[in-house]
């Protein structure tokens, strides 16, 4: 257990102790992040070059709809170690004219140069930027498992009020989950979004809101793409998850919140109530929340992966595992039993005309 993290004195909301283990000097994204392949934590979609495929069709049938731009910027909030980057860019320079700038916006600086190292600006037309997006050309927004990534706050109804969880270290180094009176406005916001049985534990997303009010600094307009595991209000209100959807992941494993800390990472659910909420207060149309099956498949998903097989067998060298390696990908991301129904699409759109 690492107590860094927390000092002895210290009491603060779960939010707060996330907010920490997660992206303070000691926290998970700092220090220790590692997604997919050997001595990872989790695997995401990113690391599928299919899904980038899937992902570049959808965001060049945005940019047909914008009537073809000579310019177009893709900003992709927490590019993890790279991986969409490094095959997203390509891949849409193939299908638009005109130029595209690949921004990379991410909170953590460890992230951020596995990042630097995966993507290189291979064509004239593909320029790649870290930091401030820009705000003066047509926008594409993608945000693979970021909004999981938001620090919540967990909260417990009590009747008609609620209870906020709180952490803190007790005399043997232990963190210990507290319990108090849920501030105000955490308890506005599960008033809105969470219809728990009583008795029952959940978490609400302060961040939400300032997550897209910052989507949608300029001008020209701004199409977002949110990929993301998440549940609704039915699902909160069956009171089938009576203790939440908060987790670790240490080694593939899921883990206790509390365990592991700075060394494992930590999510939620997202509330696809809440994000529309969000979403609409910063201006945005809702487009679409569809199962990410669905919407890889009509996205050319199939395609993408029989291209990758078709030039495996020309090219001699098909092995059975490379074969299968194609195949299990596509099943992956679009079976119900894999990641097609868990994760979910969400589509919204800023300042159109
Ligand atoms: C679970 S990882 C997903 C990484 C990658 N998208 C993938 O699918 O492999 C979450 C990512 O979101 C980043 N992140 C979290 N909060 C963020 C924020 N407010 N703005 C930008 N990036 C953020 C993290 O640093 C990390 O890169």
């Amino acid at each position: 257990m690492n107590t860094s993290v927390l000092s002895v004195r210290d009491e603060l909301s779960f939010g707060q102790f996330m907010e920490l283990a997660l992206y303070g000097d000691d926290g998970y994204y700092t220090r220790a992040v590692s997604i997919g392949g050997k001595g990872s934590d989790f695997y995401t979609a990113a690391q599928s070059p299919l899904f980038a495929q899937a992902l570049a069709n959808a965001l060049t049938e945005q940019w047909d709809a914008w009537g073809q731009p000579t310019e177009l910027q893709v900003v992709e909030y927490g590019g993890g170690q790279g991986e969409l980057a490094a095959v997203l860019g390509p891949a849409l320079v193939r299908l638009c004219s005109g130029t595209i700038t690949y921004t990379l916006v991410d909170r953590s600086r460890r992230l951020q140069t596995f990042q630097a190292n995966a993507v290189h600006d291979e064509d004239t037309r593909l320029h790649y930027h870290f930091g401030e997006p820009r705000t003066d050309v047509p926008t594409c927004v993608v945000a693979n498992e970021v909004l999981d990534a938001l620090p919540v706050e967990r909260v417990r109804r009590v009747g008609d009020s609620w209870q906020q969880a709180y952490v803190k270290l007790d005399s043997q180094g232990h963190y210990q989950w507290m319990w108090q009176s849920a501030d105000a406005s955490i308890a506005s916001l599960a008033d809105q979004f969470l219809p728990i049985p009583d008795g029952t534990i959940g978490e609400v997303c302060p961040g939400l809101a300032r997550f897209f009010a910052r989507l949608t600094a300029g001008g020209p307009p701004v199409f977002a793409l949110l990929i993301d595991y998440g549940i609704d209000r039915e699902e909160w209100a069956s009171g089938i998850r009576p203790q939440g959807t908060l987790r670790g992941y240490y080694q593939h494993q899921v883990t206790d919140v509390l365990d592991h800390v700075g060394a494992q990472d930590i999510t939620a659910d997202v509330n696809w109530d809440h994000v529309r909420n969000a979403a609409e207060s910063a201006g945005f149309q809702f487009r679409f929340l569809e199962s990410q099956g669905t919407y890889l498949m009509s996205h050319g998903i199939a395609d993408a992966c029989q291209t990758r097989l078709t030039a495996l067998a020309s090219s001699g060298l098909e092995s059975v595992k490379q074969r299968l390696g194609w195949s299990g990908q596509l099943k992956q991301l679009v079976m119900p039993g894999g990641m097609g129904e868990r994760f979910q699409v969400f589509g919204c759109e800023w300042n159109v005309t």
